[in-house]
């Protein structure tokens, strides 16, 4: 009777582990949202508990802009009572968010954003990505050493801090080079190029670079090649989603951008791994943010199991000292600043698909 008791209590006070997942499922780049989903889902049901404890992933949909990124946070902790979360997709959403995530003292670990600033001064804000200082110089030795391009004409996204940053980490490391660029700018949201294009032709650019998202990438490289361009298109990590070239089509054939895994690059075992039972479970190859978005589930329950307990604040520092974590996106150590140093991938698109094309080390952008 009393070990039945026992059973019976323990049972009751058998805790659920509550984790946060603040990603874009609606608006602008909602296909991000649904890349990192479908990552964090393979890793929860790969390892389903930490402590003993189950599991619960609460998804919260900041539709894809700045303010409801700060919400998400605040209701997935003050609601919700997460103690950690995983996000967020876009450098300007994990600064409004982490903002509050540092506020409330719970941690936040971002997949993906990849501006500086994310997790400048923070304690609880975190990333298992590279940032853009390296990912630019990676663009720019790329652009100018493997393409031999000579003039880029620049489209900077001006409401992301993402696009803006990228494009000033592009530019110092490209003029290095002797590179000459010529900044453009437009808004998320725009659907109409031409004046920017036009400015563009005139610059003389045998090349351009769009630093923002996928659908604003794919609307620049359908109309500059309406308007006569035949150069090189180049963009960042925001290339990184299929609707890249279900909205761009033809046009983004032949576009280079730089990103953070591709499945041939098979980097590590649980690369390899990771792949296998992803196309087991979705039937189709994992993208990069599905990857990124795995590697921050499985650090965070390393970081939870480290601690021995689900406390905010161990968690945020115990992430901070992971260290040679072998991801699927590589071997991953994360700095005592937050960030993690990896190596950048190139990909190309043919066939309407993102096929590999070299990989870029930190110690090679010098
Ligand atoms: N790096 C982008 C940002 O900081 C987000 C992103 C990463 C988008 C990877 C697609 C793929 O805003």
């Amino acid at each position: 009777v009393v070990a039945l008791l026992v059973l019976i209590i323990s049972l009751l006070t058998f805790g659920v582990i509550k984790i946060g997942v603040v990603l874009p499922m609606t608006g602008g780049i909602s296909a991000f949202g649904e890349l990192v989903w479908e990552g964090v889902q393979l890793a929860h049901e790969e390892m389903p508990k930490v402590l003993g404890e189950d599991v619960t992933l609460v998804l919260v949909d900041n539709r894809s802009e700045k303010i409801e990124a700060a919400n998400a946070v605040s209701r997935a902790i003050d609601k919700e009572g997460v103690v950690a979360i995983i996000g967020q997709v876009a450098s300007s959403h994990s600064l409004a968010g982490g903002q509050i995530a540092e506020t409330k003292g719970v941690p936040m670990l971002s997949p993906s954003s990849t501006n500086p600033l994310v997790t400048q001064g923070k304690k609880f804000v975190s990333r298992v990505c590279f940032i853009d200082p390296f990912q630019g110089g990676a663009l720019a030795v790329f652009a100018s050493d493997l393409l031999g391009v000579k003039k880029v004409a620049v489209f900077v996204d001006i409401e992301q801090d993402y696009s803006v940053g990228l494009t000033n980490f592009f530019i110092d490391r490209f003029k290095k080079s002797g590179g000459q660029v010529k900044k453009i700018y437009y808004k998320t949201g725009d659907q109409e190029f031409s004046a920017q294009i036009t400015q563009a032709l005139a610059f003389g650019a045998d090349a351009i670079l769009v630093t923002g998202y996928y659908p604003e990438i794919a609307l620049v490289a359908q109309q500059a090649k309406m308007l006569g361009f035949t150069g090189y298109f180049l963009a960042g990590d925001g290339a990184d989603a299929p609707e890249l070239v279900q909205i761009g089509g033809e046009a983004v054939e032949g576009l280079f951008f730089t990103t953070h895994f591709h499945p041939d690059a098979n980097v590590t075992e649980r690369s390899k791994r990771f792949v296998n039972e992803f196309v087991r479970k979705y039937k189709k190859k994992p993208s990069a943010l599905a990857a990124l978005g795995y590697d921050a589930y499985m650090i965070l329950m390393e970081a939870i199991s480290r601690v021995g307990k689900a406390d905010p604040k161990l968690i945020a520092e115990a992430v901070r000292s992971i260290k040679n974590f072998e991801g699927a996106t590589g071997i991953i150590t994360i700095d005592e600043n937050g960030n993690a140093l990896k190596s950048v991938i190139v990909d190309v698109v043919k066939n309407g698909e993102f096929a590999f094309q070299t990989v870029i080390q930190p110690d090679q952008i010098l």
